[in-house]
């Protein structure tokens, strides 16, 4: 059970702040009641509760904080408050039984593009971390100057399907031990712009869908082989046998195939599309793990800018 608000942001482009604090006030008690709905006992089978602490948008995570200490309070439940980058880590425990740490997590999302080892619950080692944009963001940023519908990940890739890979060369920035997107994504700004207003729509998007179809496989290549490229210098740096693929970035297929080849010989885990966005299970997985190790956590506030794994 996941509530989006996906139709809610799209006509702006992006999230909109007030307007996913207030949508998350409504969505919630419906969505764990619809999610509770699964269990025969409802809440009384129900032994903790886990939220996110952060990062995140502050709004979002009052409600969400709020909501779930006082849930708690009423049932006499342990409360966990998590990471979401530990949420995102812990889908893929989630999503293959027996992946345990440690092992080696790229996670790839709107607001992050991070290798992470989890030597074992509850530490983790930040490998390499985003110089500036987060992949995501990027895939989200060319989508709208392609004149691509919002979320941008999975309409660049869709529209990459067609697309020539090789029309248009772009650039891949390799820095040691982290990533840096601001460079591809200006070079496909400045592509377009060299299309003229003779190959542009009055938006200012190219106006012949093989252009963008083209812009979008060269963009995707070259995002995909810089993540590639830094994910296979984490494993070399460390020599894991084990590597899992998440956030929401894990469901494109070309990441996913590249991975595959380029890793082919380790264990790879990459969730299913349901695990890579955002989710709540992931969630419960992490708070699981930090409930055994440091117990009920009620009183907690929440971090917008939390920059930790537990
Ligand atoms: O993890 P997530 O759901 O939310 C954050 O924590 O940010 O990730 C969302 C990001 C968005 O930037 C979205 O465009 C991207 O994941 N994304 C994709 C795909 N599906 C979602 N990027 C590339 N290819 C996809 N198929
Ligand atoms: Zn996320």
């Amino acid at each position: 059970m996941v509530a989006s608000q996906i139709e809610l942001h799209a006509p702006h482009g992006g999230v909109v702040p007030e307007l996913a604090a207030r949508a998350h006030l409504e969505a919630i008690g419906p969505t764990v009641e619809a999610a509770l709905a699964a269990l025969p006992g409802g809440w009384d089978d129900v032994d903790a509760v886990s939220v996110t602490r952060g990062p995140g948008l502050v709004g979002c995570l009052v409600v969400g904080a709020a909501w779930a200490q006082a849930a708690a309070l009423a049932r006499g439940l342990p409360v966990a408050g998590v990471s979401h980058l530990a949420g995102h880590v812990y889908s893929a425990w989630l999503a293959e039984p027996g992946f345990e740490p440690p092992y080696l997590a790229l996670v790839a999302s709107g607001g992050h593009t991070e290798c992470v080892l989890l030597r074992d619950h509850g530490e983790a080692v930040r490998l390499a971390g985003t110089r500036d944009d987060a992949v995501g963001e990027a895939f989200d940023k060319v989508a709208r100057l392609l004149g691509l519908p919002y979320p941008g990940g999975p309409a660049v890739e869709r529209a990459a399907r067609d697309g020539d890979a090789a029309r248009f060369p772009l650039p891949r920035t390799r820095l040691e031990g982290a990533f840096s997107y601001s460079g591809l994504k200006t070079a496909v700004r400045y592509a377009v712009r060299d299309l003229g207003e003779g190959g542009l729509t009055a938006r200012g998007t190219p106006a012949d869908p093989a252009v963008v179809a083209a812009l979008a496989a060269s963009f995707q290549a070259a995002a995909v082989d810089q993540l590639v490229d830094g994910l296979e210098a984490a494993v070399e740096r460390t020599g894991a046998q084990r590597v899992a693929v998440v956030g929401g970035v894990a469901a494109n297929a070309a990441l996913n195939g590249a991975v595959r080849r380029r890793l082919a010989g380790l264990r790879v885990v990459v969730p299913p599309l349901s695990l890579c966005g955002d989710n709540a299970a992931m969630i419960g997985a992490a708070g699981w793990h930090r409930l055994r190790r440091v117990g009920d956590e009620s009183g907690f506030g929440v971090d917008p800018g939390l920059d930790e794994y537990a």
